[in-house]
């Protein structure tokens, strides 16, 4: 394990393929899927483990981040050619603040409308590791999705060298996407959450049959009846047209809701 880039720098090989998978820790079966992802497609991988402090608009949120680095170096014991970054702030920021970036808008839609400055400080500190570390392969998750899209739109627009490699979300038995909050939960929240899923593919399925092009306020009432729950956004859009950096990947559905103190956020695609 590195805390600083510099040491790792030493032990990377840069004549050979590097992969680099950001995660902010507390891996779950998601992470795991990109890190064997990008063992099997890379000569090396970097895995760096940092809750980042300037994607967190809000600093309760950040300050009860999970955090589990030791079960997360033994999760990755066994994997082959994997260079753990695990960070202080100092190694990466002079100053712990956001660059501005050009996002063609994407980060003012969906989580952008409910958590600003979010995407600034995710593009911030992606484009560091990419300096950094000069992976000719990065690996994110599609849970993601607007954030995968920032990442690709911009790399398109600082015209970096790195393939943007997407990674299909990855889920519990009851469909619930795999993400590090989801520990927060109460059993009985974990229940409710459980349902988020069901209702994007309830939506997709009246979408298909075309009995819907947007989605009724009577599943947005639903959403907000079941206990504890609450709803951020519910809607069908296409990213790319909001950027011509992406490539058109037809409509998906977005979902964020809480489930009493935990943010959850989902989304399909309606292919
Ligand atoms: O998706 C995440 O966990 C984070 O936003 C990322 C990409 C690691 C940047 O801190």
């Amino acid at each position: 394990m590195f805390s600083s880039h510099k040491e790792l720098l030493k032990s990377l090989d840069s004549t050979k393929l590097v992969g680099l998978v950001p995660t902010m820790g507390s891996l779950h079966n998601g992470h795991l899927s990109l890190i064997k992802k990008a063992v099997s497609e890379n000569e090396q991988v970097v895995v760096t483990i940092y809750v980042n402090p300037t994607q967190f608009n809000d600093i309760n949120d950040l300050k009860k981040y999970p955090r589990n680095l030791e079960s997360d170096i033994h999760k990755l014991r066994n994997y082959k050619n994997i260079f753990i970054y695990s960070p202080t702030d100092k190694d990466l920021y002079q100053e712990v603040v956001s660059k501005n970036y050009d996002l063609d808008n994407l980060d003012k839609i969906l989580e952008g409308k409910f958590r600003p400055g979010h995407f600034s400080g995710v593009a911030t500190i992606v484009e560091k590791m990419f300096d950094i570390f000069n992976p000719d392969n990065a690996y994110f998750g599609e849970k993601d999705f607007q954030q995968l899209s920032i990442i690709k739109t911009m790399v398109k627009k600082l015209g970096i060298k790195v393939n943007v490699i997407s990674c299909e979300t990855i889920r519990e038995a009851d469909g619930l996407a795999m993400s590090s909050r989801n520990e927060h939960m109460t059993k009985g929240e974990r229940l409710i959450a459980g349902k988020i899923n069901k209702f994007l593919i309830k939506a997709k399925e009246l979408y298909k049959n075309k009995k819907i092009d947007k989605i009724p306020v009577s599943m947005i009432d639903e959403i907000n009846n079941l206990k504890n729950c609450k709803l951020e956004y519910f809607e069908i859009d296409n990213l790319s047209k909001y950027s011509s950096s992406l490539m058109d990947e037809g409509d998906r559905i977005f979902i964020a809701c809480w489930v009493g103190k935990t943010r959850i956020i989902d989304n399909i695609t309606l292919k």
